[in-house]
């Protein structure tokens, strides 16, 4: 089976009070965007990394690694699964894709993931067969809060408990019916594992490294910097 890969990276980062969507901001004069297609490029049983940008996205065309043989753009949606959704489709007609083949969706908003990890997570999947994600443990105590007030009501034990990273790999056919049920039910679908949840199907945690941060917030940007960094060295 093939391994693709799908990046949503149609979100206008309006978290980031910047003027630009937070993938188009800059480290070392690259995009964050080109630093993470970067990664999965470098991950040669990808055979292809389908970019899902805004409609009136014009930033994206105008990149050089828009152009690199193995990167493909299809157009995102309304929220972060309508991104991946289309993606899927886009790699569903592609003459070379069977739905047998794993696709990694990953955000374009982490450009820190480690090439360990990536290689990590697919050799897992084809080694089992089965869907998996990279998540690492909690290591934050855990507050439940009152509804409208500043009280804690409980703190949740955090055994068992993981935070959710991307990318997150799933059989091609698998993912896309996933959503599709998902998305005519309006079920909250906030990553592509809780599709899959939905539908019954299992998924599997890869420890990932507590680095593969998603830039959310202004003060990420010089974190993925350090990052980056680090693993240059
Ligand atoms: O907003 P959030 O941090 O959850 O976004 C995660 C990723 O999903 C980002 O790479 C963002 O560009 C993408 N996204 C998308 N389409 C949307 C919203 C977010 O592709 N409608």
């Amino acid at each position: 089976d093939r391994c693709w890969s799908v990046v949503p990276a149609a979100g206008n980062g309006s978290r980031m009070q910047a003027v630009l969507p937070k993938q188009y901001l800059t480290l070392n004069n690259k995009t964050v965007i080109e630093l993470t297609l970067g990664k999965l490029l470098h991950i040669a049983e990808i055979s292809g990394v389908v970019v899902c940008h805004a409609d009136s996205d014009t930033r994206f065309g105008e990149l050089a690694i828009a152009k690199h043989p193995r990167i493909f753009a299809a157009i995102g949606g309304t929220e972060r699964a309508h991104s991946v959704f289309n993606g899927l489709g886009y790699l569903r007609d592609m003459a070379q894709s069977d739905d047998a083949d794993w696709v990694m969706v990953h955000d374009a908003a982490r450009p820190c993931v480690s090439h360990a990890s990536l290689e990590r997570l697919l050799g897992h999947c084809r080694k089992t067969g089965r869907g998996a994600i990279l998540a690492s443990p909690v290591a934050d105590t855990l507050k439940r809060q009152q509804a409208n007030t500043p009280i804690i009501t409980e703190t949740v034990s955090r055994d068992n408990l993981w935070q959710a990273h991307t990318p997150q790999c799933f059989r091609l056919g698998e993912l896309h019916a996933a959503l599709k049920a998902a998305l005519s039910t309006g079920v909250a679908i906030t990553d592509e594992a809780s599709a899959i949840e939905h539908c019954g199907g299992s998924v599997d945690l890869i420890e990932d490294s507590r680095d593969n941060i998603k830039i959310t917030r202004p003060e990420d940007l010089a974190l993925a910097g350090f990052i980056l960094g680090q693993q240059a060295l």
